[in-house]
């Protein structure tokens, strides 16, 4: 087992990173929380790998409910959170009672959500079941639903108290969903960690095909490079967690244009680093060696580097409405060399409208 420890006072807590050892997490998380009670949230998609940790929790001594949702980012309502606290008022959850999240970034961002807030606030466990989630969405904290006019508009900061990372559950992950999540690991390598990048450059066959190792090493080295950043900048105050966010200003434009049905988020995170290195480049932050290399990388995960053919306008005010613009202002995260980025809110509409 490969631990990171995330050192937040008194909200530390591990990320355990194991390979085929998906029933560990009962005794991970009785050695973590008090509870008796746990309430498993899942998504129809990794039902059987939610039974798993059912049965490994009933193991470890806690009675447990399962609640399995339809997949899909539709279930980010306030309506089906309302429904997930019925289910914890009829299995009479008190404060003690875990939430476990056995899923993806949806399942992740749900059951976080319904955890933070019922009865102010549950035990929270991270079993993440896609390479996004792993490298990205179950670490740090960032839980919410979506509101009908911008994506995770509704949310709170609420740690969870472990996060168990079994990467074996990812031979089963569908390849298009495999390859999404490569996006965000991608984006470590050019936000902060240019050996990274050239590793990914390196080894981009091996990863595709998921050799075991390769995908041990990424994994960890994306949870120690978010875990840095969290403990710096927990609830994104200082701008220092805010570089995570690159390509995203464009990205959930594009989800919330395309209605979030026409592309998983990596790969709008994708096109939206695309679009972001191109701006970089326009402004003569860096060099076209970085958009190409970047570019390069993404297409052979397969991934898109331009948006669909969605109007400007309509682009342009989805990204408006994104709660990361600042009082009208848009805010984007770019690229000054390969392994940085810097934070700009000067960028005008004729520069985003250039690059989309
Ligand atoms: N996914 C961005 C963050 O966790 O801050």
């Amino acid at each position: 087992m490969h631990t990171i420890h995330v050192n937040l006072g008194p909200r530390s807590y591990d990320i355990a990173i194991v390979s085929g050892d998906l029933t560990g997490v009962g005794t991970f998380a009785r050695r973590r929380v008090k509870s008796d009670k746990a309430l498993v949230i899942t998504d129809e998609n990794v039902k059987g790998q939610a039974e798993r940790v059912a049965e490994a929790m009933r193991a470890a001594g806690c009675a447990v409910h399962l609640a399995v949702r339809p997949a899909g980012e539709g279930q980010k309502s306030l309506a089906v959170a309302g429904e997930l606290y019925d289910r914890l008022v009829e299995f009479q959850a008190d404060r003690r009672t875990l939430v476990v999240a056995v899923g993806g970034g949806v399942i992740g961002d749900l059951a976080g959500f319904v955890a933070a807030t019922f009865n102010r606030g549950l035990p929270l466990l991270m079993v993440p079941t896609t390479l996004l989630a792993m490298v990205d969405s179950s670490v740090g904290g960032k839980v919410a639903v979506n509101h009908p006019r911008a994506k995770n508009l509704i949310g709170a900061f609420h740690q969870p108290v472990g996060v168990w990372i079994d990467t074996a559950v990812l031979d089963t992950l569908p390849d298009r969903e495999y390859r999404s999540g490569l996006a965000e690991v991608v984006k470590y390598g050019v936000i902060m960690d240019a050996d990274f990048f050239s590793y990914l450059e390196k080894h981009q066959e091996t990863i595709i095909g998921r050799d075991p190792e390769r995908v041990r090493h990424i994994v960890a080295r994306c949870c120690q490079l978010k875990a840095g950043i969290v403990e710096q900048d927990e609830r994104e105050e200082t701008g220092q967690r805010a570089i995570l966010n690159y390509g995203h200003t464009f990205a959930h434009a594009f989800e919330s244009v395309g209605r979030y049905g026409s592309w998983l988020h990596g790969e709008a995170v994708a096109a939206g680093m695309s679009c972001a290195a191109r701006l970089a480049q326009r402004r003569g932050l860096v060099p076209e060696d970085v958009t190409r290399r970047q570019n390069d990388l993404l297409r052979a995960f397969d991934l898109p580097i331009a948006p669909k053919r969605w109007p400007a306008d309509a682009l342009l005010a989805a990204m408006h409405n994104d709660k990361k613009a600042l009082a009208g202002q848009l805010r984007f995260i770019l690229p000054c060399k390969l392994g940085a980025v810097a934070m700009f809110d000067d960028v005008s509409e004729a520069e985003v409208r250039n690059v989309l």
